[in-house]
């Protein structure tokens, strides 16, 4: 992998982190073909999130641009795709989302309790907790548009359960519960209701007709199921190697380690709603101003090419060397430049903050099954750029 560089021999540069072109290309040949559903780890499963990496895909630019034992940096980590890829792949991780939907999902794939055993006691030992606090909650507290979702019973022991999970800090516990939120199926919590955004179904679903789905849900029979279903398929992970997962604005924040690669798709120009899209879960979290967190997390096009140009900055004094930065990009028009977002990003770092050179630029079409907007308005292809920090 790194004994050529752009088709040709190796040179004798020995810093120079050095890939063989050709062989990466044909990696990434149809890498969207195919679902990664049934062999991705089920952590990758513990609960949906808007315009996540497949896995697969994770897992081809990690062994195609990193190596055992680098530290790879995702600043935009969302649900943590990449951050599981790579601690799975043997890499030190450090992750980051302003986020605390993708912050939590994280942490429950960097920290997650392994074995079903651990789990079950440590859902003992929150049912205990929870059995003492679940009375008082007052659901005259809750935003009406909530209390929609559920029945009241199941409301008041949904707030128990998130509540004592949150000041646990029991992530994987809490991701699992995030994960059965809202749909209509026996396994959720909700009223009928759309799983990866939270609308309710009632008109598809009217209650004289359904009665069922509006009876009371018990919450921990659902829970130590979700647990079992997201421990099903788990690689062997390492404890001893390294992981991090921050809270921050990526263009404020610095990681304190150097790092080899950063690895990330970041929140280009308005195409997801990341607080709107996910506002039951982070309601259940404490956030609720989805309106405020979405001006921060899914910025308009001025607004994402400050905060990336920033970013530049930062990880430059952060990236080794000879490190890479590994950037997902949607084929979005840039309307301020007039240009595609990749073109502008590429000018972005080489030109106008400088310090980075283009080595491997690669377009993929997403395939319709996997486009996060199915009327097209999304991307409709994807670019991956490496630039070589120089
Ligand atoms: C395309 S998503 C990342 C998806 C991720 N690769 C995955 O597989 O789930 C972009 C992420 O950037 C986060 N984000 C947006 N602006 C941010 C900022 N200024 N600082 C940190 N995170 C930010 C959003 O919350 C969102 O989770």
């Amino acid at each position: 992998m790194r004994s050529a560089a752009n088709g040709r021999s190796a040179t004798s540069d020995t810093n120079q982190r050095l890939f063989y072109i050709p062989e990466i290309n044909k990696k990434f040949a149809n890498s969207w073909a195919g679902s990664a559903l049934l062999k991705e780890s089920t952590l990758h499963q513990v609960s949906p999130y808007i315009g996540k990496m497949k896995s697969s895909m994770a897992s081809t630019l990690i062994s195609a641009f990193t190596q055992i034992e680098d530290t790879i940096y995702d600043p935009f980590c969302g649900s943590g795709s990449i951050a599981l890829e790579a601690w799975t792949a043997g890499r030190a991780v450090i992750a980051n989302d302003l986020s605390p939907y993708a912050g939590t999902l994280t942490r429950a794939k960097l920290f997650p309790v392994t074995s079903i055993v651990d789990a079950y006691a440590e859902i003992d030992s929150a049912a205990n907790q929870v059995q003492k606090i679940v009375a008082a909650i007052d659901l005259r507290k809750i935003p009406t548009w909530v209390r929609k979702f559920f029945h009241q019973e199941t409301l008041r022991e949904t707030v128990a359960w998130s509540e004592v999970l949150k000041n646990r800090k029991s992530y994987f516990l809490l991701s699992c519960l995030l994960g059965i939120l809202h749909h209509q199926r026996p396994g959720f919590l909700s009223y009928p209701s759309s799983h990866t955004v939270p609308y309710l179904r009632e008109k598809n679903y009217p209650r004289h007709l359904y009665p069922h789905l509006y009876e009371y849900r018990s919450v921990r029979s659902r829970l130590e199921k979700k647990v079992g279903r997201a421990l099903k398929r788990v690689p062997v992970l390492d404890p001893q190697v390294t992981r991090s997962c921050y809270m921050r604005n990526a263009a404020d924040f610095i990681p304190d380690a150097r790092v080899d690669a950063i690895i990330t798709s970041p929140p280009y120009m308005r195409q997801l709603d990341y607080g709107r899209d996910n506002r039951l879960r982070l309601w259940f979290l404490g956030e609720s101003n989805w309106k405020s967190l979405d001006s921060n997390i899914s910025p308009h096009e001025v607004k994402f090419l400050t905060v990336f140009k920033r970013c530049l900055k930062l990880w430059h004094k952060v990236l080794t060397p000879s490190g890479v930065c590994v950037l997902v990009l949607g084929d979005v028009h840039s309307r301020y430049y007039g240009r595609p977002l990749p073109d502008v990003i590429t000018h972005m770092a080489t030109e106008e903050v400088g310090g980075y050179s283009l080595i491997w630029k690669h377009t993929e079409e997403i395939p319709k099954t996997r486009r996060v907007r199915r009327d097209c308005s999304g991307s409709q292809s994807e670019t991956f750029l490496v630039l070589r920090r120089c």
